[in-house]
Parts: C-alpha cells; structure tokens; sequence
C-alpha cells in the first residue's frame, strides 16, 4: 500500500486512539530538528502521542562541562554545570501538543561524564544520586516516565562489566531505582535494554532470560520498579543472537513480565533491512512483516502499554552513525513520504480498534501446536559453524552493546 491509494487517512496517533486501551505511541525526537524544521515537528505532533529525546538527556549531554571553578579563581564545589535548555524546549512542545514525555535516561554506562571516572566509590555514588536528583527534580510534574537504568546486561546475560558495577558492585541497579523513587515518589520507573525482546528461542534468549531474572529479583526485593523497555532495535538478517524474535517469543516474554506486575514498552524500535539480499520486496516484506507481527503480538499482552520508535524518518536514525549507512529502519522515507512500513505499523495498532483482528493478515501465533514459519520469506539460515565469530552465535565476551563493540 503506499500513500496515494490508501484511502485510510488516519494518522498512528488517531488510530492508537480508537484502541481498547490506552497505548503509547511514541517516539525519539531531535532538537534541533524538532524546533528548526516544520515537517519534522508537524508529523511529530500528528502522529504521535509521546515523545522522548534521544540523546541530549543523559548524563553526559546534561553537564557537559568540566568541573571546575565557577567564578574566576575560586574551586568549584559543584562537579559538572547542568544545562536544561535543549530538552526544556522538547518536553514543552511535547505538553504543549498533549503528548506523553519520557525521561531516558538517568544511569547509562556508555552516557556518564568522564569526570567520574577516577572517582572512588563513595564519590561515584553520590555523584550518580546527585545526577538522579538534580535531573528528576528539574523535570518533576512534567515528566512521570523515567529510563532509571539502561543496558546494564552484556550480551551473554550476565551483568555488563562498566563503571558502576566495578565500582559499586550488582546492587547499583537496585540503589538507582531506590534513588529515583526518593526523588519523585509519582514517578513510573522502568529498566530498559536490548536484545531482550523474546525469549523460548533456547541459546538466542540467555540475555532475555536474564532480563526476566534481573526483573524477578528487583521485584522480590520490593525495589521500585514499576515497567520494563525492550528495545527492539532488529535486524532483519540477523542471525544468532542477533536474530529478530518470533511474534509467539515476544508474546511470551512479556507475559512472563506482566506475571510480575510490570508493565511492559517496546522503548526503541527500529529495524534494519539493508544487510538483506538486494531483493526489495524481500526487504519491504521483512520490514513489514516485523513491525505489524510483532507490535500486534506486543499489542495482544494485557501488561503492554506503548511502543515507541526510535525516530520516524530514515533522513534521521542513529543507525547511520553507529552500525552503517544506508539503511532505511524506519516508517518514513528521507522525503518524510509513509513507506509500506507505515501501513504495516498502523495495521498492527488497528488491532486494538473495536473489531481489530490480533495479528491481521499474518498467523502470528501457533496453530496446532505447530509454530507458524515466520518470517519464511526473508530471515536469514543460520551459518554452519557455530564458532564463526561473524555469526553473533557466541557473544563476543565484550559487555558492550554489539553497536558499541568495534
Ligand atoms: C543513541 C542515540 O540514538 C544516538 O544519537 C547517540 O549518539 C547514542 O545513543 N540504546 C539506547 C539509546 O538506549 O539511548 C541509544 O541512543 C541507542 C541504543
């Protein structure tokens, strides 16, 4: 379908609407695109109802600066300047259009100033509280939704081995999210993190299940943690561990969390096609197929309350800056037109609309007891030797995010 003969005008947020419940559509915005180009806000504010900037609130775009002294000569007692502006003008375009606002991202290892460093324990640990408080009070009664604690999981399910946990040992998590709590008691607070979409997939779901111990374990301890984000950044050529998860996966996963009392986001969604055989209906049937079956089979779960993408248009994905160019991961092609990918999308949050069918065209789930082949037409078999490095079977023992791993 594409735009000139859909007869169905409606925009994600009018459809996201009419669903039997209420649903975040969200997505990832630029400020300086968001505030300078007409298009990119007007398609923003039409078709969705949530907002998240992508970059400029963590920790280290908040307080660039240096410690250092304030005034001329005299020894700065305050570590970092934090400067607001860029996402004060984000979060009021986003009430202002009546849209949800969510914080991301308190505490990331890959966002922390390089001021922190060298710090001992105990100054690391007031400087992540001071981080939390300063910024969650900035935002307090404009933002309710908080990433507290991102990608703290290395590929292989165990904890990622950063600054935090070398320096504060497996408790930070738990201490952040107590932190967040004291700062903003109304506040919603999630974990978020990749590669943890779908689990049943034996060897390709470790992390998943640990996303779902670490999850059980927080919750056991009675921390507040109120909802989990699944990123789903896909690629549909993955294999291995970087292979995208089936609909039934996704569905399960997402019980198991809603079994704990979460409530469960897809924070981050994009999906690259361009490491695909150069076959374009392939490409576009991948796409199509991954954003409509697994946001109706996300959609499907009582605990699942929004999706939200990681920018709309492909003139503008951090696909291009961290994994390669080219690619075009989203719903809107460069010239801001709807792509395929867009109707697919919509389809998929049609199926809360009153006689919205789960799932649509696609068998999504299984019948039978047999496993629908998903994805038949595009995903990519699996190499012969397990041990091939290029197969991402076996994470690369680097507890970094495979975009950060070079
Ligand atoms: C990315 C942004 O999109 C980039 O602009 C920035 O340079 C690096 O971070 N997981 C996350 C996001 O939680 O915060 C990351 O966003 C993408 C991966």
């Amino acid at each position: 379908m594409t735009d000139t003969d859909n007869q169905d005008k409606r925009t994600l947020r009018e459809v996201a609407s009419e669903a039997c419940k209420c649903i975040d559509v969200g997505v990832a915005v630029l400020p300086k695109l968001l505030l300078n180009e007409d298009v990119y806000a007007s398609t923003v504010r039409s078709e969705f109802n949530a907002i998240v900037v992508e970059h400029h609130m963590k920790w280290a775009p908040l307080c660039q600066d240096l410690p250092g002294p304030i005034e001329k000569g005299t020894e700065s007692t305050r570590v970092g300047r934090y400067d607001f502006h860029h996402c004060d003008q984000i979060v009021d375009f986003g009430l202002r259009h009546g849209m949800k606002v969510k914080g991301h991202v308190l505490v990331w290892h890959v966002t922390t100033p390089s001021w922190v460093q060298n710090m001992t324990a105990k100054e690391l640990s007031e400087q992540i509280r001071r981080h939390i408080f300063t910024t969650m009070g900035h935002f307090r009664g404009r933002i309710k939704y908080w990433d507290v604690v991102n990608e703290a999981l290395a590929p292989d399910g165990s904890l990622a081995k950063n600054i935090f946990l070398e320096k504060l040992g497996p408790g930070y998590i738990e201490q952040c999210f107590r932190w967040a709590h004291e700062a903003d008691p109304n506040a919603f607070l999630i974990y978020n993190d990749n590669k943890v979409e779908g689990c049943g997939l034996g060897d390709h779901s470790r992390k998943a299940d640990a996303f779902y111990e670490l999850l059980k374990n927080l919750k056991a301890k009675n921390a507040p943690v109120h909802g989990a984000g699944i990123q789903a950044h896909f690629n549909a050529a993955g294999v291995g561990l970087q292979r995208p998860p089936t609909p039934i996966a996704v569905k399960r996963q997402i019980r198991r969390l809603g079994d704990l009392g979460l409530r469960v986001n897809i924070s981050e969604m994009d999906v690259r096609i361009s490491k695909l055989p150069m076959d374009e209906n392939m490409r576009t049937n991948a796409q199509c197929d991954i954003y409509r079956d697994i946001v109706s089979a996300a959609l499907s779960e009582p605990a699942f309350d929004g999706i939200w993408l990681w920018g709309f248009t492909d003139a503008h994905t951090w696909i291009k800056h961290f994994y390669y160019d080219g690619d075009q991961p989203l719903l809107f092609d460069k010239e801001f037109k709807k792509k395929k990918s867009y109707y697919a999308f919509r389809d998929a949050l049609g199926t809360l609309s009153i006689g919205g069918i789960v799932g649509g065209k696609q068998k999504l789930f299984q019948r039978n007891g047999e496993l629908e082949p998903w994805g038949k037409v595009w995903m990519q078999p699996e190499p012969n030797f397990v041990s091939d490095k290029s197969s991402n079977i076996l994470p690369s023992g680097d507890s970094n995010p495979d975009w950060l791993q070079r």
